[in-house]
């Protein structure tokens, strides 16, 4: 097992999957780590569609005009969606239980990418979370944010380098523009 922090600077974002399925218990423990991930005022206001049927896969893949394409090759892809009547904080929401999974996912020796659906459009112009809803039947009021696609990898993608993080973004006490 990784410490997190070898978890973080390890995990990349893998957009080429072997043609394996994951295993049921492997995709569970991947919505589970989405179930576990804290909501505002604990409101635990998302959905999470799972989807495997290939032909699904390449119907979402379609969503947006481009940055899809991994939704077509993965092995699972999870639509993160929020009932945004019952959550003041959707979109933190859903993004904080998309990095939970994907985290969860690297865990276990599984690739993940976060594919962005909100505010995007399709070739044709039609917002993606359009599509997305209409495809999965998501009532008006869920409204998704992104896809997170997961595989096993089917590429090598270094760990982050951390002699090269952004450490100027990092400002003690007061916030120094000249470290901009
Ligand atoms: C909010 C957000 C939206 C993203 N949207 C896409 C996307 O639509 N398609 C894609 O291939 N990658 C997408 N990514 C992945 C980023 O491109 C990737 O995380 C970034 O380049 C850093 O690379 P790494 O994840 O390998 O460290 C997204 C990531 C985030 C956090």
């Amino acid at each position: 097992m990784n410490s997190l922090h070898d978890l973080l600077a390890i995990r990349r974002s893998i957009r080429q999957y072997k043609n394996e399925p994951l295993t049921p218990e492997e995709v569970k423990t991947i919505l589970e780590a989405g179930l576990l991930s804290p909501t505002g005022k604990n409101c635990r206001a998302w959905h999470f569609i799972a989807v495997d049927n290939p032909e699904m896969l390449q119907r979402l893949s379609e969503c947006k005009a481009s940055g899809a394409g991994p939704v077509a090759r993965c092995a699972l892809a999870v639509v993160v969606a929020v009932d945004i009547t019952a959550s003041t904080t959707w979109v933190e929401d859903a993004s904080i239980a998309a990095a939970y999974m994907m985290l969860q996912a690297r865990d276990l020796g599984i690739g993940s990418c976060w594919i962005e659906v909100n505010a995007r459009l399709a070739a044709d112009g039609t917002p993606a979370e359009d599509i997305v809803s209409e495809l999965l039947g998501l009532p008006e009021q869920i409204q998704p944010l992104c896809i997170v696609t997961f595989g096993y990898p089917d590429e090598d993608r270094k760990p982050q380098n951390t002699d090269k993080l952004l450490w100027e973004r990092v400002h003690l006490g007061t916030f120094r523009p000249e470290q901009c």
